[in-house]
């Protein structure tokens, strides 16, 4: 028995997320600070998008905006035909067991949970039942059915993170948000997270917007935009190694 049916993302709009106009800014001590200043963002279902730009440019909050976790000072943003800044606590905990899911840098595991109890919580959020033989399974899909019972104190940088991605791809979500996922991992050790993120995504058809700083990462995802003094902009052609295209 597989987990077939339940890799499968419902159907519906084939736009996952949509923004228009969207500006943040954080009013500190120092006066106000515009960091997004009308962001405009087509995601089709089932696309892969990288969004890249330099640090301190807000890629991590637009994530934290179509995640429910912060509002946006102004604009519009749809996530699957919903605005998440305009949802209630019970319709935010609904969004996220249902729709989204999102892998942080620093992994934000449960540091009392196993790796396993870590993988079911989401599914013991939302009631799930055979949540034992889907967590087991999503564990296993990340090369740790053998760490099931080991806390996060136990295992290694890349092991977590592998557990974060179990975690975050149990409940098949419909969007996955990823934010420099393999920021703090070794090399080798973060490109192997990553194979295994892609694969996943491509074999459950999960729309990916993945923030990176790695060129490489980015150049996996279908499309890569720029967000540069708070909008997004389509990547430059030069940074898109566009060898020897003639017309
Ligand atoms: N709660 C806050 N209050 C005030 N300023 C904030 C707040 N959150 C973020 N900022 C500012 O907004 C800007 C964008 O931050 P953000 O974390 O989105 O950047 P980033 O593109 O993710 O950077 P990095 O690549 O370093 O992760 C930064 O200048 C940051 O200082
Ligand atoms: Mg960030």
């Amino acid at each position: 028995m597989t987990s077939g049916g339940v890799l499968q993302p419902s159907a519906g709009d084939a736009a996952q997320v949509r923004a228009r106009g969207v500006t943040k800014h954080f009013a500190t001590p120092a006066g106000t600070v515009d960091v997004l200043r009308g962001v405009e963002l087509d995601v089709e279902r089932g696309e892969t998008v990288a969004i890249v730009g330099e640090s301190g440019s807000g890629k991590s909050t637009l994530l934290a905006l179509l995640a429910g976790l912060d509002t946006a000072s102004a604009g519009t943003l749809e996530v699957g035909g919903i605005d998440p800044g305009s949802m209630d606590e019970a319709g935010l905990a609904g969004f996220r067991a249902h729709t989204i899911s999102i892998v942080f840098q620093h992994f934000h595991l449960m540091k009392s949970l196993t790796a396993l109890e870590n993988v079911r919580l989401p599914l013991e959020l939302r009631g799930d039942a055979d949540i034992a033989g889907r967590a087991e399974r999503a564990l296993a899909d990340v090369g740790l059915a053998a760490r099931q019972s080991h806390f996060p104190a136990q295992m290694s940088g890349g092991e977590c993170q592998r557990v974060a991605l179990a975690r975050a791809m149990v409940t098949t979500p419909r969007l996955l948000l990823a934010d420099e996922p393999t920021g703090n991992l070794d090399e080798k050790t973060g490109r192997r997270v990553m194979d295994l993120l892609f694969d996943v995504v491509a074999s459950t058809g999960t729309t990916l917007i993945l923030v990176t700083h790695s060129e490489i990462l980015a150049a996996r995802c279908a499309r890569t935009l720029t967000l540069s003094n708070g909008v997004l902009l389509p990547a430059t052609a030069d940074a898109r190694a566009g060898a020897g295209a003639g017309n």
